[in-house]
């Protein structure tokens, strides 16, 4: 996996990020399979529940944009160590990616943490099929 443009797409699109509320921005990529790279901030609401996470809002941009799965994440956030994705944007990613697809973690100050979304969402909800 070639980080580089989608480690540098996530760092500068967290600049975006709409936070006044908790201060925490985050910034997220994701690279399709198509090959393509869609990113997001997060945007927060003063109605806390209508905040959208950077993750959701960079799969978002993906399917909307018509690509039908991901082959590859970064999350770029300033803790140490980098924070890994919500349950609710792991669910997400699960819809989109599979156990094996990789995860790049991030911090301003270059630490990398490489996963696979499994590591973090062993037993994703799966919605039984239709009979
Ligand atoms: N946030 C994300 O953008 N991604 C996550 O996976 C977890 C949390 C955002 C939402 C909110 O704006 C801030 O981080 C604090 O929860």
């Amino acid at each position: 996996m070639d980080w580089g443009p989608l480690s540098d797409a996530a760092i500068a699109v967290r600049d975006n990020a709409y936070a006044p509320f908790s201060g925490f921005k985050v910034g997220a990529a994701v690279r399709t399979r198509a090959g393509l790279i869609f990113s997001g901030c997060n945007i927060e609401n003063r109605s806390f529940g209508a905040t959208i996470c950077a993750e959701r809002f960079a799969v978002g941009s993906a399917i909307s944009a018509g690509e039908t799965g991901i082959e590859g994440v970064v999350v770029v956030t300033d803790t140490t160590p980098p924070s890994p994705p919500c349950g609710l944007c792991l669910q997400v990613l699960a819809e989109f990616g599979d156990a094996d697809l990789p995860i790049l973690l991030l911090n301003l100050q270059g630490e990398r943490l490489e996963s696979r979304l499994g590591d973090f969402l062993p037993h994703p909800f799966q919605f039984p099929s239709p009979t």
